[in-house]
């Protein structure tokens, strides 16, 4: 057990310090919160690991503060790059680029590719800044679990388990970074996220395939092959009010806790039934809150606005399945 210390922004050189030893540090992005090591630390990078019972094939995202430090660990870079780079960067766009053999391949999962990507938060650009070095950075959350929006998150999955977190407070997006592999002729979406496919392809000029969902070919994104985001309770999602109506009245003789999250006022369904207000970015943080209050089950009933939503609809359907 170690004492894990809750930095402010002004710690930043302390925590700094920390990660050039070799200590992982959590910190806030625009996106969630990640778990971080400094990139050429091959032991902390392992303990992130660890810590967070991450399969080993499931590469990690190297967050950089400029576009130079992406030359220094990428290389054959298409021009493609260069133009999400100046729309994008900084800010919840992760790119997959062919990785320089310096990049340890603790990073990368064993696969000769990395994702790269700089967060707009100024926290983390100023953290990779006083480091010197890029910042390898999962999600600050175990794995499977729903992400951590805010310091309290990091420390109820990782207190005593790493040097500090430093406080951002909320983050801003509360989902993950949209994930684009432009390893082929053509820019694959692996993960979907706050930047959307339309956004990207106004962008580049051109449509934006998405990772079909059953390819047998080689593993392209190996975070996907796993259950995410996932509370303890059980996750069920409803299309309809009707159909929330009917499975509320069948199961109001059992005794299991139930909680309600809405995007929109539709009225108490049931006295029984706690009911909150559900947001793309409060989503994680409600997860949590159920767990918290011991809930088994989550019911969701989404708006047309949620429902168009393929970053939240993504990790809502990942989420509720059972493996
Ligand atoms: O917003 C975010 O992206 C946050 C913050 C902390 O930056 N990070 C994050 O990291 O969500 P993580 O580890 O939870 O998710 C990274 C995703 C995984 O699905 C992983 O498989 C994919 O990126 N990934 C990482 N390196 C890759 C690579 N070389 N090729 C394909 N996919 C990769
Ligand atoms: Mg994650």
């Amino acid at each position: 057990m170690i004492k894990t210390q809750l930095l402010n922004s002004k710690q930043i050189a302390h925590a700094a310090r920390l990660l050039k030893r070799g200590e992982l540090v959590a910190f806030p992005t625009e996106t969630v919160y990640g778990l971080g090591a400094s990139l050429f630390q091959e032991l902390a990078i392992g303990s992130i690991f660890t810590v967070k019972g991450r399969p080993s094939d499931n590469p990690l995202i190297v967050h950089v503060s400029s576009k130079a430090q992406v030359a220094e660990i990428a290389q054959e870079i298409p021009d493609l790059f260069y133009v999400l780079a100046e729309q994008f960067f900084p800010g919840p766009l992760t790119v997959v680029l062919k990785k320089r053999s310096c990049v340890p391949s603790v990073v990368s999962g064993g696969m000769n590719s990395i994702a790269v990507r700089m967060p707009s938060h100024p926290i983390a650009l100023e953290l990779i800044e006083s480091v010197g070095e890029p910042l390898v950075a999962p999600s600050a959350n175990l794995s499977g679990k729903p992400s951590a929006t805010q310091p309290k998150h990091v420390l109820e999955d990782f207190e005593g388990k790493i040097a500090a977190v430093v406080d951002g407070g909320k983050t801003k997006l509360g989902i993950e970074s949209t994930v684009i592999s432009l390893l082929g002729e053509e820019p694959v979406l692996l993960r979907p996220g706050s930047i959307t496919k339309e956004e990207i392809e106004a962008v580049v000029g051109r449509s934006v395939a998405l990772l079909p969902r059953d390819h047998s070919g080689p593993v392209l994104s190996p975070g996907l092959k796993y259950r995410h985001y996932a509370p303890k309770a059980q996750v069920r999602v409803f299309d309809t009010l009707p159909d929330l109506k009917v499975y509320v009245d069948h199961m109001q003789a059992s005794n299991e806790r139930r909680m309600l999250l809405t995007p929109s006022q539709i009225g108490e369904v049931s006295s029984a039934i706690e009911q909150g207000f559900l947001s793309a970015q409060e989503f994680y943080s409600l997860l949590r809150d159920a767990d918290e209050k011991k809930i088994d089950e989550i019911l969701i009933l989404c708006d047309d606005a949620l429902k168009k939503d393929a970053a939240f609809m993504n990790r809502l359907i990942r989420a509720s399945c059972s493996e």
